[in-house]
């Protein structure tokens, strides 16, 4: 099946429709970013009014149909995404830049999420609990809240959408996503997926578009009940402000600065390895990625040096190749500000490789748009720096590239403090053999995930994501987390007795 279209519209009341302002916009390839690869509509408050209406008309029935139904529709939408998952990818890959391998399980986590919520529509329960009264009967039930509005990130196109969208819609609620506006396909996609499955028309609607012009109007539609946002930090406390401003709940998942700990007894080579992905994957651009690593001294020289060894090895291109190992970075502006933070760093701090933009990487072959001396992509080699201080600002501050900065250590007592001497708490790692290490590290580390002799990325989608401090509003998605997010308590109290009863009244 060909899922490659050109002209990508929103996703409104079941029907594609063009924005009400009659412009579209170009999304183009990271990787041969002067090509174009879709027009997608650039839309208005009028097109994110109408979503919201048609969600809101859409609950109305949605919120009835038994859970266990809705599970299956969600069941069918996995399947769908099973299905196509390598054509999914492939766009994915064009509109995102990270190498198929990457896309692929990005597409695989909405399957898992798609399967995961479709199970939780049989086990939508409260709790049953007993009365102080004879004769009287107390339980609670989850009610769906009504349309949510979800405004989600470039760097897991489809995944994090799913981790909003299968939980939210399996409660019952309806829902209105606005993608960001570098990789809005994969959640066009999505729509397609679920309208295949059956959806009911009204029930997820995509408006594509900017912060400004279609995020902000979603956030602020007065009809939207609860807003769901993962993005960048400075985004994060304006929707929390203007959520606050109308008493609507909301969750965030912004930043992170996390850390890798390699302790004194560490399996190096697998620390190492443990670096290279969660360093250079994604070409550094997740929420999780490690952009910093606490090495022990003793190990600091072996270390330094496999890393950056394998840093250069790394092959960098269009991540259609199946031999790239990591693509561009997402547009001109993350590249130029990668750089920035680079070059700043490289005053006080040793750039050990990398540093360096690379618009034309090692591979040169691509059957769509030609050799790279006719395009060029937004690359930046894999950079290691070294000689830097916990409170320097490249171990301080979110860089999202491939940077990581190594800080030495001596004292195992203080490595926990220096883990946690961080505005953000996402994802933290310690490699170690000492189990005692590892169960301190594991209680005393102030993050939302963390890994023990495994890199700080990779969360699997049945538990939690999220993190403390800066990260988040104390939120959590994927696993039970949104369906908790996405729906408020009932609690109930039936008195079977025939007689007025009083609680908590002593007659
Ligand atoms: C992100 O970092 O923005 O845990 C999401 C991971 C992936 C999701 C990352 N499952 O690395």
């Amino acid at each position: 099946m060909n899922i490659f279209r050109t002209d990508y519209k929103n996703y409104i009341g079941g029907q594609w429709v063009d924005s009400a302002s009659g412009k579209t916009f170009e999304v183009t390839n990271p990787a041969h970013c002067t090509k174009v690869i879709a027009t997608v509509q650039d839309s208005n408050k009028e097109d994110i009014d109408n979503a919201v209406e048609a969600a809101a008309k859409a609950f109305k029935t949605w919120r009835k149909m038994p859970a266990p139904k809705r599970g299956e529709i969600m069941f069918k939408a996995a399947e769908i995404l099973l299905r196509d998952k390598e054509d999914i990818a492939k766009v994915m890959t064009q509109e995102m830049g990270k190498p198929l391998s990457e896309t692929r399980g990005d597409v695989q986590e909405a399957i898992d999420m798609g399967y995961y919520a479709a199970g939780e529509g049989r086990r939508l329960g409260g709790q049953v609990v007993p009365s102080e009264l004879n004769d009287k009967f107390c339980m609670s039930m989850r009610m769906p809240i009504g349309v949510i509005g979800a405004i989600t990130p470039w760097n897991f196109p489809i995944a994090i959408p799913s981790w909003k969208a299968f939980p939210a819609l399996v409660a019952g609620n309806t829902m209105v996503i606005k993608p960001a506006e570098d990789t809005p396909l994969s959640v066009c996609r999505l729509a397609m997926v679920f309208e295949e499955a059956g959806l009911p028309a009204g029930v997820f609607n995509v408006v594509t578009g900017y912060g400004p012009s279609a995020g902000q109007p979603l956030v602020d539609n007065p009809t939207v009940k609860f807003v769901s946002f993962t993005g960048s930090t400075v985004t994060g406390y304006q929707i929390a402000t203007r959520c606050s401003e109308r008493m609507v709940p909301y969750s965030l998942e912004m930043g992170g600065k996390n850390a890798i700990v390699v302790m004194e007894d560490a399996d190096i080579d697998l620390a190492v390895d443990g670096v290279v992905w969660g360093a250079f994957g994604t070409s550094g651009q997740r929420c999780t990625a490690c952009s910093r690593v606490f090495v022990h001294d003793s190990l600091k020289a072996d270390f330094t040096d496999k890393l950056v060894k394998r840093a250069e090895s790394l092959f960098i291109g269009d991540g259609l190749d199946d031999k790239v190992d990591m693509g561009p970075v997402i547009n001109e502006k993350a590249l130029k500000k990668i750089h920035t933070m680079v070059t700043e760093a490289s005053v006080n701090n040793k750039v050990l490789c990398g540093g360096k933009i690379n618009q034309y990487p090692t591979n040169d072959i691509d059957e769509k748009y030609g050799t790279f001396t006719e395009t060029y992509g937004w690359f930046y080699t894999p950079t290691v720096i070294t000689d830097v201080d916990q409170n320097d600002m490249i171990a301080q501050e979110e860089v999202f590239g491939p940077v990581v900065a190594i800080v030495s250590f001596s004292d195992t007592d203080e490595v926990i403090d220096m883990v946690n001497n961080s505005k953000y708490g996402l994802s933290a790692a310690v490699y170690t053999a000492n189990v005692n290490f590892a169960f301190k590290a594991l209680h005393e580390i102030d993050t939302g995930i963390t890994y023990i002799n495994s890199s700080t990325i990779g969360a699997e989608i049945q538990l939690p994501f999220g993190g403390t401090k800066g990260t988040g509003n104390g939120h959590r998605e994927a696993g039970h987390s949104m369906i908790d997010n996405c729906t408020e308590w009932k609690s109930v109290f039936v008195d079977y007795s025939g007689t007025l009863q009083k609680a908590q009244i002593d007659d």
